[in-house]
């Protein structure tokens, strides 16, 4: 074929996925199994360097180009290395190599991308040319794309530390976190969840830097002046779980399946607050099918990580917030290992469907806790759950953006991560705990359901009309599911249409003491009012006096109950959310401290926003001040916040 087919096939602005709104991958006609990368981790320059192969299958026949997403990367040379006939056939070059030529390639700008209506942080694809004659492909025909590239210091998926940002002040440390949208800038990928894939990588760290990858370790050399990894991952997962992380990192084993890592000063105290972490998994094994990776590893990043957990596959990513000294915050943990099932085993096919990913995550989750920790423990989480998804929909009712308080919101042109919010959370989760305990009736039949669900889609992608077909087909027998307000459940903004009922006995003393403490009347209080409480019921106690708008005498609440001493990260968060709330001067410089030493996005954000409102210029210059500790993610959206 001619170039000038090809050329005029890059001029035209790739389409949008027509199986992911956010995607420009033509994942259609070309799709990719695999990618093999080898990177070098340049920490003078702060990129990573060096080449991805994809393997990609054509679907149709000729293909004229295959288009990848890529978000502020360099693409410096892309080669067409080889067809092959099996998917399988992996890495083994050089039988095939004759077949090797360059392929011409565009990497659409930001302007072009801008001018077609899309969002910067779609990125700007790079389409590569399948009309050289040698390529010559049918539909089922594999075949192996070099691309050669590196990133830059724009690449949100990767935050680089200096040494003074860890904890051992030493050595340098960078870490990756590309859902929902952000594997894009850490390599050129079909950047979606629609299509499943597996990796395989070497990555060369100075020494001594270990480096870590959401995939099982292969081997390691270490004896030479680089130390060198190799990793791969076998089971398909989507692009959004591809993560490094590389640090001076220590290790320990802290289950029979199970290494933590972090650096050397919180590896003790990290070690006690996640041993229950093998009791997590096999509590998910009583009722689900047996965990389908094999190893599953955890490590503490640094305080500037923006979530509280990732469930990368096979390694886990953690706040060091974490860090309670109670374990009272493990329940992250579940989370993140339920995750291995929903979410990594079954994956959203869109970031409109993440309820699927997050809601039964979070029933599971759930499901765990109640197995170790007991029924009540497990409502008292749902009924604190039910009150973050008010104030979500509050927030979103406040800045007019209703739209993102749908269980399955609309995100044609939008950026995930303004979507993101507790609603896909606790609506999701809401929405199966009522199809369990209104419709079904019975908790522990619908977990056969979530083992056949798991059973059904393993290793696929699902949207919620096959959720609910498969809900449906279980449950045919059941005249109640005739009930089910499908659509409401699914697109009605704001509160839940049909509410559960997580009555506990857990919350009896925090729920009188709130009275108390908002009926007006004067009463007599002292610091045993909350003797014995868990962390979880004084985190409860102030989410509820959050919630109540009666005015609170918090300079009161501070000197009889010392709130502000706290160093659990729950309590701190609640604390300050409502002395700034009532307007308490005292707390500022608390809350200053706080939002500068730890840069998870849960906290700091709604700290920002209503320090903001309280005192907008020390919001303002506290983040001029800060902005380059933050993840470029958290500093993307605490920027809007502050807008
Ligand atoms: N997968 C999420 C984190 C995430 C979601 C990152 C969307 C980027 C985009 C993770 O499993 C999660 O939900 N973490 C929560 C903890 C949880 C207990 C609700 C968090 O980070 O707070
Ligand atoms: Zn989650």
């Amino acid at each position: 074929m001619s170039e000038s087919t090809s050329s005029s096939a890059h001029n035209i602005f790739p389409i949008i996925s027509p199986l992911d709104k956010q995607s420009f991958a033509n994942n259609h006609q070309v799709v990719a199994h695999h990618y093999y990368m080898d990177l070098t981790t340049d920490f003078k320059n702060k990129i990573l360097v060096g080449y991805v192969d994809v393997t990609f299958e054509a679907l149709i026949d000729r293909p004229s180009h295959v288009v990848v997403d890529a978000r502020n990367l360099v693409i410096k040379q892309t080669k067409f290395l080889y067809k092959k006939h099996h998917k399988h056939s992996e890495d083994n070059i050089n039988e095939q190599q004759h077949q090797e030529h360059e392929l011409a390639f565009r990497v659409f700008s930001k302007s072009e991308v801008a001018q077609n209506g899309y969002p910067s942080v779609y990125g700007e694809p790079l389409s590569m040319s399948l009309t050289h004659e040698a390529v010559d492909l049918e539909a089922g025909n594999f075949f192996v794309v070099r691309i050669f590239y590196e990133t830059t210091h724009e690449s949100e998926a990767i935050q680089w530390l200096e040494p003074e940002q860890t904890l051992g002040k030493v050595h340098p440390y960078l870490f990756t976190q590309c859902q929902a949208i952000h594997a894009r800038s850490l390599l050129p990928c079909q950047d979606t969840p629609s299509n499943k894939i597996t990796y395989s990588s070497t990555i060369r760290t100075p020494k001594p830097l270990v480096a870590a990858m959401s995939a099982i370790k292969q081997w390691e050399d270490v004896s030479t002046h680089i130390n060198i990894y190799h990793f791969k991952q076998n089971v398909t997962i989507p692009s959004y779980l591809i993560a490094l992380v590389v640090g001076a990192l220590e290790s320990k084993e802290i289950g029979p399946r199970s290494t933590l890592y972090c650096e050397a000063e919180v590896l003790e105290a990290a070690a006690y607050e996640f041993s229950e972490t093998e009791a997590f998994i096999k509590a998910a094994e009583e009722f689900l099918p047996p965990y389908a990776w094999g190893r599953y590893d955890i490590v503490l990043l640094p305080s500037s990580y923006p979530f509280g957990g990732m469930e990368n596959s096979n390694l886990t990513f953690l706040t060091p917030t974490l860090l309670a000294g109670d374990r009272s915050l493990a329940n992250v943990v579940a989370h993140e290992i339920a995750h291995s099932w929903s979410g990594n085993l079954i994956t959203n096919s869109t970031w409109e469907d993440f309820w699927l990913n997050e809601g039964f995550t979070v029933f599971i989750e759930r499901r765990i806790l109640a197995r170790l920790s007991g029924e009540e423990y497990a409502k008292f989480h749902a009924q604190m759950g039910y009150s973050h998804l008010v104030s979500s929909i509050n927030h979103y009712k406040e800045i007019n953006e209703l739209q993102y308080t749908k269980m399955i919101p609309l995100l044609e042109k939008c950026d995930p991560d303004d979507a993101f919010s507790s609603v896909p959370y606790e609506k999701g989760f809401n929405f199966l705990y009522y199809l369990a305990d209104q419709i079904v009736g019975s908790i522990p039949r619908f977990e056969k359901f979530l083992y056949h669900y798991f059973t059904v889609f393993c290793q696929k992608t699902v949207n919620s009309a096959e959720m609910k077909k498969c809900f449906l087909e279980y449950f045919a027998d059941v005249e109640k599911t005739k009930e089910i307000d499908w659509d409401s459940w699914f697109n009605v903004e704001g509160d839940l249409i049909v509410k559960n009922n997580f009555e506990n006995t857990l919350n009896v003393a925090a729920n009188a003491l709130c009275e108390k403490w908002t009926s007006g009347a004067e009463g007599t209080f002292a610091k045993s009012d909350i003797e014995g409480w868990s962390s979880t019921q004084l985190t409860y106690f102030l989410d509820i006096l959050l919630s109540n708008d009666k005015p609170l005498n918090v300079q009161k609440l501070d000197e009889t109950y010392e709130y502000s001493k706290y160093t659990n990260s729950e309590i701190r968060f609640g604390w300050q959310m409502l002395a700034i709330k009532h307007k308490y001067e005292p707390v500022k410089p608390q809350v200053v401290a706080f939002i500068t030493m730890q840069g998870r996005m849960k906290y700091v954000r709604p700290l920002y926003r209503e320090l903001f409102k309280f005192d907008a210029e020390l919001a303002r210059s506290t983040f001029q001040q800060y902005k380059g500790f933050y993840h470029g993610i958290a500093r993307k959206m605490i920027e809007k916040d502050l807008q």
